[in-house]
């Protein structure tokens, strides 16, 4: 089983936290689409035949094409791959878009999963973060949604905000649990090179805030997410049983899967690609028969690393024996003596032969996991 990504790289307005591949002249997305058929087409040997049984729309905002787009795409996607009649096929979108008309229509498409970008439900952060739709929206996207037949349904909030009243991200929670959704991802807010935010906090107009209460934020989350049943399967994910994203855990598990459009990345088992981070370049590349991307073999350090990182970061945890089969025993004592400070610590738990980060672990993972590296 594979998976195949579609980034679609437009977004209507520029939120000022986010340095992913994105342009906000939407108008553009007109000329972009030939070139997702031909790349979809272009390498239908890729996967080598395996069934997919994930497909996912991430961006940007891919709410921003119109339901026949999708479906060009889709249908170009039936036409070169074997796809699961039980297919994950999931679709990130904005509030403002999730009008009943269009959604009736996605699900008509055979979308089954959505992804909201709702990242706070209170205007004054929506504002901060320059988003273009309020909390009313946003709850009305949800339900929206749900009377179109969406029944499994995320969304995305993010906490770590500055300038925000005391309870705001409890409130957060509560409304976005409320809800009635089956799925959600929180990240904290990062301060990404080159956005308004890090440019803002350079000059001192806004400030990180201090770690004690992102540690305390993070706790809420947890606590909260546990006690309405959510399973917290990875750093930033949570799920009802049975609503974890097949599309993302695939790559914790290092599955296939073939990612199509400017800034996408494939995983073969073998090497990595990834193409051009800039959607004129990967247009222009394909329309003059060059290079549109940058392929990485993957050395067994590169699949050590990629490994051991992915693991930590999931509820799954990492297999010393595994390590041992698939590393040798050299792989497995570099992890093991990497980690065992951490273990020490109380960071780290071990469960027979398994490593998983606890609740103090997961907040200093990217600490641990460096740790861990070759
Ligand atoms: C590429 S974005 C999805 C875009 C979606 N269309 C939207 O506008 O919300 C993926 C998610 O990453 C999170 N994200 C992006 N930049 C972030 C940052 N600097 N700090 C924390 N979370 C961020 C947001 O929650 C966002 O929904």
């Amino acid at each position: 089983m594979a998976g195949i990504y579609i980034h679609i790289p437009y977004c209507r307005q520029a939120c000022r936290y986010c340095d992913f591949h994105f342009v906000v002249s939407v108008w553009q997305k007109k000329e972009l689409i030939p070139f997702l058929l031909r790349e979809t087409e272009e390498r239908k040997d890729y996967l080598e035949g395996e069934v997919i049984d994930t497909i996912y729309f991430g961006g940007g905002t891919p709410s921003v094409l119109e339901v026949k787009e999708i479906v060009s795409i889709l249908n170009s996607i039936y036409r070169n791959y074997p796809v699961s009649q039980e297919v994950e096929l999931s679709l990130e979108a904005n509030p403002e878009d999730l009008k009943p008309e269009y959604l009736s229509d996605l699900r008509k498409a055979g979308v089954n999963r959505l992804s909201i970008g709702i990242q706070s439900f209170q205007d004054s952060d929506l504002e901060l973060m320059h988003r273009i739709h309020n909390g009313e929206q946003a709850t009305e996207a949800v339900k929206n949604a749900q009377l179109a037949g969406f029944d499994n349904i995320s969304i995305d909030l993010i906490y770590g905000l500055p300038r925000q009243e005391k309870d705001f991200w409890q409130r957060n929670l509560d409304k976005a649990l409320s809800l009635g959704i089956q799925h959600f991802s929180a990240y904290h807010l990062t301060y990404e090179s080159g956005t308004v935010f890090d440019h803002w906090r350079k000059k001192g107009r806004i400030a990180l805030i201090p770690e004690e209460d992102s540690l305390k934020q993070f706790k809420m989350l947890i606590n909260t997410a546990k006690q309405q049943g959510f399973e917290h399967y990875e750093i930033s994910n949570f799920a009802l049983p049975g609503f974890r994203s097949k599309h993302n855990s695939s790559y914790w598990q290092q599955k296939k899967y073939l990612g199509i459009g400017p800034s996408a990345h494939s995983y073969n088992g073998v090497s990595r690609r990834w193409n051009f981070n800039n959607h004129k370049r990967y247009i222009d590349g394909m329309a003059s028969a060059e290079d549109y991307f940058e392929i990485e073999i993957l050395s067994l350090e590169n699949i050590y690393n990629e490994h051991v990182m992915t693991s930590l970061r999931t509820s799954k945890g990492v297999s010393f024996l595994y390590l041992k089969t698939r590393f040798g025993n050299q792989g497995a004592e570099y992890f093991r003596t990497g980690i065992e400070k951490f273990v020490k610590s109380g960071h780290v738990s071990v469960d027979n032969d398994i490593y998983s980060l606890t609740e103090e672990g997961i907040f200093i993972a990217d600490h641990i996991i460096e740790a861990v590296f070759r």
